[in-house]
């Protein structure tokens, strides 16, 4: 299971090459793993289990770095199935991993910043998967590029697929600051202390509207990069779940590897 096509051998179980890898640790695998293992442990324990043993996970956006991590630590897991749009990353992690307790998908829904191409996304979009049968639905780094009508499509998309007594748990921006400092507002409040010219300017136009109209809805902060950075003020992160067949049961505070990160049940 080595594809090492095009990138430093770093010793993995499974190498990934760098063309087709997403997300902020892309350019290296070994931390992209290392975060990886944590934001498993951390979405287990938050879910009350010791580990994924016997737990079917469902990953949307899913990238390779869960399958890579879960490969390469050994780690427990029931049943994987991870769904992204990215067509030729679904390509070849199931051309690399014969592990019968993974399954990948491919769905073409459109989004402005991965798929631009791609079919829009709607309540009824349907996922390649039997529906009611995952512990776990999952989205990291999913909703942080999802403006706001498919931030609501995905929730009641995603309600289909999990068990009446499994969990949804995903990531997104808010658009405040955060006690850790760990947030994406409180890294550009400290971009601005540093006088950090290069990050000030990628923020500058969404920051200065909410410095003079206060916090939007919904900023899509990085206009001349749409759905880069997708932030939600809170009360209307929270609003959205409304109506989409969801509970909120707790809104966390980032950490080192995750932005904001919400936790519903099926209402
Ligand atoms: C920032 S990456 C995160 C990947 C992985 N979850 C991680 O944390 O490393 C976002 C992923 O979501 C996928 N994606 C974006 N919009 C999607 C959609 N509407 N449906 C499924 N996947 C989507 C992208 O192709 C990309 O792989």
């Amino acid at each position: 299971m080595n594809g090492n096509i095009g990138g430093p051998v770093s010793d993995l179980t499974l190498e990934v090459p760098k063309g087709l890898r997403r997300g902020k640790l892309r350019w290296n695998q070994q931390r992209s793993v290392a975060s990886g293992v944590e934001l498993l442990q951390l979405m287990a324990t938050s879910l009350g289990h010791a580990s994924l043993a016997n737990v079917s996970v469902l990953d949307v956006g899913c990238g390779c770095k869960f399958t890579q991590a879960i490969l390469d630590r050994g780690l427990p897991v029931g049943q994987y199935t991870g769904i992204d749009v990215y067509a030729d990353m679904i390509e070849f992690l199931r051309a690399e991993v014969s592990d019968p307790r993974f399954a990948f998908h491919h769905i073409n829904t459109h989004n402005a910043m991965y798929n631009p191409e791609g079919i829009p996304l709607s309540a009824e979009t349907t996922l390649p998967v039997e529906q009611g049968s995952f512990d776990i639905v999952c989205g990291f780094s999913l909703f942080t590029h999802l403006a706001p009508h498919d931030y609501v499509s995905m929730l009641k998309v995603l309600r289909r697929y999990v068990k009446p007594t499994g969990h949804l748990f995903f990531s997104l921006f808010i658009n405040e600051e955060t006690p850790g400092g760990l947030g994406r507002v409180d890294r550009f409040k400290k971009a601005m202390q540093k006088a950090d010219q290069a990050r000030l300017d990628k923020y500058r136009s969404g920051f200065e509207t909410t410095q003079r109209e206060g916090i939007p809805d919904f900023l899509d902060a990085i206009p001349e990069q749409p759905l880069r950075v997708a932030m939600y003020s809170r009360e209307y992160a929270l609003k959205l779940v409304e109506g989409t067949g969801w509970r909120i049961d707790s809104v966390n505070d980032p950490l080192e590897h995750i932005q904001h990160y919400m936790i519903c049940s099926p209402a």
